[in-house]
C-alpha cells in the first residue's frame, strides 16, 4: 500500500514524498519573461516548505502564446541563465522542480504580444474575434517551440518538464471539439485532436532522452457543451501512455465552463466537497498505468493519505493551498493534521493581476486588520 511520506521516483526523478505544486502563475518574472530574485525566493520557501515536487508556473515556449503579465518564459536562450538560478536554489535545499511549458493559443494576451493570438479554430466570439486558425506551417513551428523550451527547460536544470495541455490553452483547445472545428487531420475524430500533442511529446523526447522526464497536464472534462469529456480523456491517456509520456495530471475545466473552471470558488469545508476529479481518477486507474497525478480541491491530509492508500492517485497536487501556507507538508508532517486554511476565494489573482506577484490576499488583509 502507497503512503504519502514514501519515496518514490518518475522516470529519473526520485521524490521524498507524494505531494507536488501544481503549477501556478506567479506573476513574479520581469516583462521579458525571465526569472527574478523573488520568483526564485518563493521558490525556495516552497522547497523549504516540504512540498516533493514543485511545477512552475506555466512558461510560454513563443512570444505569441503569452497568457499574462509578468509570467515565465522559455522561448529564447537568453532566459536560460536566470532560471539556472532557480533550480540551483531549489536543488541546494535536494528539491525537485519541473518546468511547465505552455501555448496560451487563443487566449494569448494580445496586449502584451502585439501578435494574433493563433489557436485551432477561428472563433467568432466577440471577445476573442482576434483568434487565426493555425496553418499547418504554425502547427509546425509551435510543436518545435515546445521541444526548444523543453530543451531550455533541461540545459537550466530543471528535473523534468511538464505540457501543458489543460485548462483550454492551445493544446487544450485543439484536443476539445468544443474549441477545434478544423476539417484537416488536425480536427474531428479524437485522433485528430490529440495529434499535435502527440507531436509534441515525440519532438520533446525526440531532444531530451529517455531518462528526462516529461509528464503533462490534460483536463478530465471540459465542463461545457460539447467539450472534450471524461471517455476522450482516457483514450488520449492511452495515447500518450503508448507514446512514453512519464506522468499525467488530471485536472478540469476552462475559462468557459462556468462554476466548473479549473479554480472553482467556494469554501471547501467537509471532505464530501474534496476532489473535483473524483470519478475521472477511477476512469483513468481502471485504464491507465502512467503514474497519476491528480489535483482540485484537496484540502485535508486525511483525504490525501486515502487517495494514496486506496490507489485512486499516485501523487497529490495542490495550488491554492501552498499560495496560503507554503510549508502546509512540513505542517502537516510535524503531526498538525488539520485541513488547509485556504479559503479557496481566488482573491490571489488579485495581486497577479495587478503585477504586485503572487501572495495569499485574504491572509494578508487578516494580517493588516
Ligand atoms: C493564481 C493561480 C495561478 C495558476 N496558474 C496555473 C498555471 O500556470 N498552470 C496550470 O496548469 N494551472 C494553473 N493554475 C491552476 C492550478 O494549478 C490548479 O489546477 C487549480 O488551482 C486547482 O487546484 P487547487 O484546488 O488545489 O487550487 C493556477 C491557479 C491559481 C490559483
Amino acid at each position: 500500500m502507497a503512503d504519502l511520506f514514501e519515496v518514490s521516483a518518475i522516470n529519473s526523478m526520485k521524490l521524498e514524498n507524494r505531494f507536488v505544486r501544481s503549477a501556478t502563475w506567479e506573476g513574479l518574472a520581469d516583462d521579458d519573461g525571465s526569472c527574478t530574485p523573488r520568483l526564485i525566493a518563493l521558490m525556495e520557501e516552497l522547497d523549504t516548505g516540504g512540498v516533493g515536487l514543485i511545477i512552475s508556473g506555466h512558461a510560454y515556449v513563443s512570444q505569441e502564446g503569452q497568457a499574462g503579465p509578468r509570467q515565465l518564459g522559455i522561448y529564447c536562450d537568453e532566459l536560460i541563465p536566470h532560471l539556472s538560478k532557480m533550480t540551483e536554489a531549489v536543488h541546494r535545499q535536494s528539491g525537485k522542480i519541473v518546468l511547465q511549458l505552455a501555448h496560451a493559443g487563443c487566449r494569448a494576451a494580445f496586449d502584451l504580444t502585439g501578435k494574433k493570438p493563433l489557436g485551432p479554430s477561428n472563433t467568432d466570439k466577440e471577445d476573442s474575434s482576434l483568434c487565426k486558425e493555425m496553418t499547418h506551417e504554425e502547427i509546425h513551428h509551435t510543436v518545435e517551440s515546445f521541444a526548444k523550451g523543453a530543451v531550455r527547460g533541461q540545459q537550466s536544470g530543471f528535473d523534468g518538464v511538464q505540457i501543458h495541455a489543460a485548462h483550454g490553452y492551445l493544446l487544450s483547445q485543439f484536443l476539445s471539439p468544443f474549441y477545434n472545428k478544423r476539417k484537416d487531420e488536425y480536427g474531428g475524430r479524437i485522433e485528430n485532436r490529440a495529434r499535435i500533442v502527440l507531436e509534441v511529446l515525440g519532438a520533446i523526447r525526440e531532444k531530451v532522452g529517455d531518462q528526462f522526464p516529461v509528464l503533462i497536464k490534460i483536463n478530465s472534462e471540459d465542463f461545457v457543451q460539447d467539450g472534450f469529456n471524461v471517455e476522450e480523456m482516457v483514450q488520449v491517456a492511452a495515447m500518450l501512455e503508448k507514446a512514453g509520456i512519464d506522468a499525467i495530471e488530471l485536472s478540469g475545466g476552462t475559462v468557459d465552463s462556468g462554476k466548473f473552471i479549473p479554480v472553482r470558488p467556494g469554501k471547501i469545508d467537509s471532505e464530501e466537497k474534496e476532489v473535483y476529479y473524483r470519478e475521472a481518477a477511477k476512469g483513468y486507474k481502471e485504464k491507465i498505468s502512467v503514474p497519476l497525478v491528480l489535483v482540485g480541491g484537496i484540502r485535508s491530509y486525511s483525504v490525501a493519505e486515502q487517495l494514496i492508500k486506496t490507489g485512486l492517485t499516485d501523487y497529490i497536487s495542490l495550488c491554492r493551498p501552498f499560495i496560503r501556507e507554503p510549508d502546509l507538508i512540513k505542517r502537516w508532517k510535524s503531526g498538525d493534521k488539520s485541513r488547509s486554511t485556504c479559503l479557496s476565494d481566488n482573491l490571489c489573482f488579485k495581486p497577479v493581476r495587478a503585477g504586485e506577484g503572487l501572495y495569499c490576499y485574504t491572509a494578508k488583509k487578516l494580517r493588516n486588520k
